[in-house]
């Protein structure tokens, strides 16, 4: 598909307004996303788990207007107007207005809440992205009744991506590949998809317990992050190695082999901070919290076996990945010897999720 396939034929009947409710989940990468090109294409594909517990909610509403010159929204954030939030939407509708031509005929009130803290230092971009990239599709499946459903995915997923890059992969569950990529035939720069093929049982439910070890304002946003893979001394090496860790997964996701799994999820968490270390300007995102949590994890599997891992994103916080078969040892683990290394001991326990889903009106 191209950009094109989502652009729609005019429509031929606006209803007066309404209300469309959805949420959608985070999701947490195991190859990563980092550096872009124009229009939000990204530079390496990448996969991710769809995570369960931390997500946004978002409702629009939708009321026909007279001026159909320009784009016009209210916004709130956990039910109080958030006017710092509304420059980042203008551009998301900016940006999508091609896509979906309704959006200047009518005013929009969204309202939006996370289910995990503000203050948590978690990136809601992919969650909230998605959430509202869901809603605006939806209002347009009820201006057009034909789009199926795989297209209304795929639709929302394309959109998203055009608010966040990352959001792409926060539509559906519970494994999500974006970006171009030889092994996967329908990969798309432009959309996630399903992980087409075989996953093991033992990744089915997947548990990500999120350590929250600095709740801060990141130093760098991720957009600076990426824009410093241009001119990137290590950047062609390391798009090579998404690709290559792409292939290692395949044959990991099958067998189940979660010796493997660790590596390559492990390395490219580190390889992720190591490209912030070697752009220029340089920056860390890890505190000495952060290091201190992978030496114990790295301790605690080396003496006790037990197949627990990291992975980071663009921020202090670390992911703490392990099966099920393993969950009691594993929150022992860190209720034991990691909570001490998070801000206030907050850490929030995820897992692996299905997706987004649209609410009725009675549902919270
Ligand atoms: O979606 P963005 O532009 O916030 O970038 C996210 C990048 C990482 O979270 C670091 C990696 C990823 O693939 O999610």
């Amino acid at each position: 598909m191209t950009e094109k396939d989502f652009v729609p034929n005019p429509y031929t009947n606006l209803p007066s307004g309404g209300k469309v409710t959805w949420k959608a989940p985070s999701n947490i990468a195991l190859v990563k996303y980092w550096g872009k090109k124009a229009n939000q294409i990204p530079a390496n594909p990448s996969i991710s788990f769809t995570l369960d517990a931390c997500a946004t909610t978002t409702s629009v509403s939708y009321t026909k207007k007279e001026d159909i010159s320009q784009l016009s929204f209210d916004l709130f954030f956990e039910g109080k107007p958030k006017e710092d939030f509304k420059p980042k939407i203008l551009t998301f509708f900016e940006r999508i207005e091609a896509y979906l031509p309704f959006l200047k005929a009518y005013h929009f009130k969204i309202e939006t809440s996370n289910s995990f803290p503000h203050s948590s230092g978690i990136a809601s971009s992919a969650s909230g992205m998605a959430a509202l990239a869901l809603c605006l599709v939806e209002i347009e499946r009820t201006i057009n009744r034909d789009i199926t459903d795989t297209f209304f995915k795929k639709k929302a997923s394309f959109l998203a991506r055009l608010g966040s890059g990352s959001a792409c992969r926060s539509i559906e569950g519970d494994l999500i590949q974006w970006g171009e990529y030889a092994g996967i035939s329908e990969s798309s720069n432009l959309y996630g998809i399903n992980y087409p093929f075989n996953v093991n049982a033992i990744f089915k439910n997947f548990h990500d317990s999120i350590l929250l070890v600095h709740k801060g304002q990141k130093q760098v946003s991720s957009t600076v992050g990426h824009d410093l893979m241009h001119d990137h001394p290590y950047a062609e090496r390391r798009f090579t190695q998404a690709h290559e860790n792409l292939d290692k997964l395949k044959k990991v996701f099958e067998s189940g082999n979660l010796d493997d799994f660790i590596k390559i999820v492990e390395s490219e968490a580190l390889t992720l901070h190591a490209m912030m270390m070697t752009s220029m300007p340089y920056f860390v995102l890890m505190k000495p919290d952060t290091l201190e949590i992978i030496n114990k994890i790295w301790a605690f599997r080396e003496t006790t076996k037990v197949p627990i891992c990291f992975t980071l994103d663009a921020g202090a916080n670390v992911h703490v990945l392990y099966p099920e078969s393993v969950k009691e040892k594993a929150i022992q683990f860190i209720q034991d010897e990691l909570v001490a290394h998070c801000e206030n001991g907050h850490y929030i326990c995820d897992r692996i999720g299905s997706g987004a889903r649209k609410l009725i009106a009675h549902e919270g």
